[in-house]
């Protein structure tokens, strides 16, 4: 008669089979909350996330590099795909819940466009920005009607020119 195997055996099994070494972990490390500490990572919080350091240890593990495709069914938030992009490879995730697929897919523009009204604020800030710095802090006051807080012995942090 075949003699049945608990789960944990069959998974110990199945790790000696294909080369792993089971080792033991802190959960903390392996689960959403390790994405806490990462940046893009912890951009939105999914707890049934993995940790990116999960997609590291599997990228070491099968050798994937930029001549690779990385491909996650079950993206969630996107771990997958932001780790694999942040290392410079290739990855596709698919997500059938549409928020998390769209949480997955902004996660992964670094560099938003600015739109042209923005671009035009950011230049006016910036124009004033100098022009202010030409003028002297009375001037700028004046002109403001800004006051200067009452800074305690402030000539003796700031020379007056500065
Ligand atoms: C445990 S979560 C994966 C989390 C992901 N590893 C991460 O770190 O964000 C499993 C995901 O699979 C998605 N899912 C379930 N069935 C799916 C299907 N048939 N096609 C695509 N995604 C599916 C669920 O919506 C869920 O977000």
């Amino acid at each position: 008669m075949k003699q049945q195997t608990s789960v944990d055996e069959r998974f110990r099994e199945n790790l000696a089979r294909y080369g792993y070494k089971p080792c033991e972990v802190d959960v903390g490390d392996i689960t959403f909350q390790a994405g806490q500490a990462e940046s893009v990572h912890r951009w939105y919080r999914l707890t049934p996330s993995f940790a990116p350091a999960v997609v590291r240890f599997f990228v070491d593990q099968f050798g994937a590099g930029p001549s690779s495709l990385v491909f996650d069914p079950f993206a969630g938030r996107g771990t997958t795909v932001i780790e694999c992009q942040k290392l410079g490879i290739p990855a596709v995730g698919f997500e059938i819940n549409p928020l998390l697929a769209e949480v997955a897919s902004r996660s992964l523009i670094w560099r938003p466009r600015r739109s042209k009204l923005f671009g035009r604020f950011c230049d006016e800030v910036d124009r004033r920005i100098r022009d202010a710095r030409r003028l002297a802090v009375d001037d700028l006051l004046r002109r403001t009607g800004a006051s200067l807080p009452d800074i305690h012995h402030v000539f003796r942090w700031w020379r007056p020119e500065v």
